[in-house]
């Protein structure tokens, strides 16, 4: 088999003015976010909820690709039909999420190792043929008082490369994604630190996995100061701290970068990504996968409630175009109080 369709679905989830909606919470994460709007997460619940995101008027103006959850994938609009196929119609390329979440990594205390890898063929064979044509797995990398171990580090690199390679296997472009969480009190510089080591590895064992970097989309983290840290970086800061680490790192045959949003407030997230590719020609695209900067707005504004249904898709789709001009830097500050 060649690359040639791994490398034109990678280059169309990338597509300028674009970037993709990371809807793929798991049954736990999905239950947090309707426990804020006082929901009950049933089955007809989140399916309801994903139907007003993916049923938002233009949102394929510029959302490329959609990452669902195993659920969702088997799940239908109101007039049945399969939504994957109702995306699949406008252009939105259908994803999946693969990994099944992290574990305690044995001997490594408050450090986790993501899990998947076993029988990981045989899923990715049946959700190319329900019409998934990229998937997704999130290695989680802590910083705090003697961690990340090296040994950690190297664990979760290798597991992405094992799946990366794997998904390419099946015609299935993979994103990858090692993110170092912004949850601590470090400074930015720290974590420049980390997600220097982190993604050094990780593009070390693609290598060694012989994995087609032409044919995969990198999901990062932003390099910022951590939640907690009395010193909060300016958003200048983080977008050159952030792409300097990327050059460092990511060769210029990867076609895309796509940013998760880890926690950040949605203009927060919007900003830093507008600043960076305000900064010229660089290597490679850079747009967004937001999962939180992309809903927060939308899940408040629908309150779980149908008269919510179409300022719901409002919320997302103003999200949604405020993202778009940031993937060429015309995202200001300021610009999403006056937008509707
Ligand atoms: P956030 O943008 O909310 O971090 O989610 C993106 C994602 O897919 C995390 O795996």
């Amino acid at each position: 088999m060649g690359f040639a369709d791994l490398e034109s679905v990678a280059a169309a989830m990338v597509a300028a003015g674009k970037g993709i909606l990371a809807a793929d919470e798991s049954s736990g994460t999905i239950k947090k976010r309707f426990d804020k709007i006082g929901l009950e997460s049933t089955e007809e619940a989140r399916r309801n909820y994903r139907e007003l995101l993916f049923t938002t008027p233009a949102m394929a103006q510029s959302i490329s690709g959609v990452i669902f959850y195993d659920e969702t994938l088997r799940q239908k609009t109101s007039s049945g039909v399969p939504f994957a196929d109702y995306l699949g119609k406008l252009g939105v390329v259908p994803g999946i999420k693969v990994d099944m979440g992290t574990k305690a990594l044995a001997g490594f205390p408050s450090e986790t190792i993501t899990e998947g890898l076993d029988g990981l063929r045989e899923r990715l064979m049946e959700y190319y043929k329900l019409g998934a044509r990229f998937a997704k797995w999130r290695a989680v990398i802590d910083i705090g008082a003697g961690i990340p171990s090296r040994f950690a580090i190297v664990a979760n690199a290798h597991a992405l490369a094992r799946y990366a390679a794997l998904c390419q296997e099946q015609n299935i472009v993979p994103i990858v994604e090692p993110e170092v969480l912004m949850d601590g009190g470090h400074t930015l510089e720290r974590c420049e630190e980390v997600t220097d080591a982190v993604l050094a590895e990780v593009f070390q064992q693609l290598d060694g996995h012989r994995v087609h970097l032409e044919g995969m989309i990198l999901k990062p983290n932003m390099v910022i100061s951590g939640k907690k840290c009395p010193q909060q970086a300016k958003p200048e800061q983080v977008a050159e701290a952030t792409v300097r680490c990327l050059k460092r790192h990511v060769p210029g045959a990867v076609p895309g970068i796509a940013f998760l949003s880890g926690g950040q407030s949605p203009a927060d997230a919007t900003l830093h990504l507008s600043l960076m590719n305000a900064m010229g020609k660089l290597p490679w695209q850079l747009t967004f996968s937001y999962g939180r900067a992309l809903q927060d707005a939308a899940l408040s504004a629908w309150g779980g409630k149908p008269a919510g249904f179409a300022a719901g898709q409002g919320a997302f789709a103003k999200w949604a175009r405020l993202n778009s001009l940031a993937r060429d830097g015309r995202f200001k500050p300021g610009m999403e109080s006056q937008a509707a």
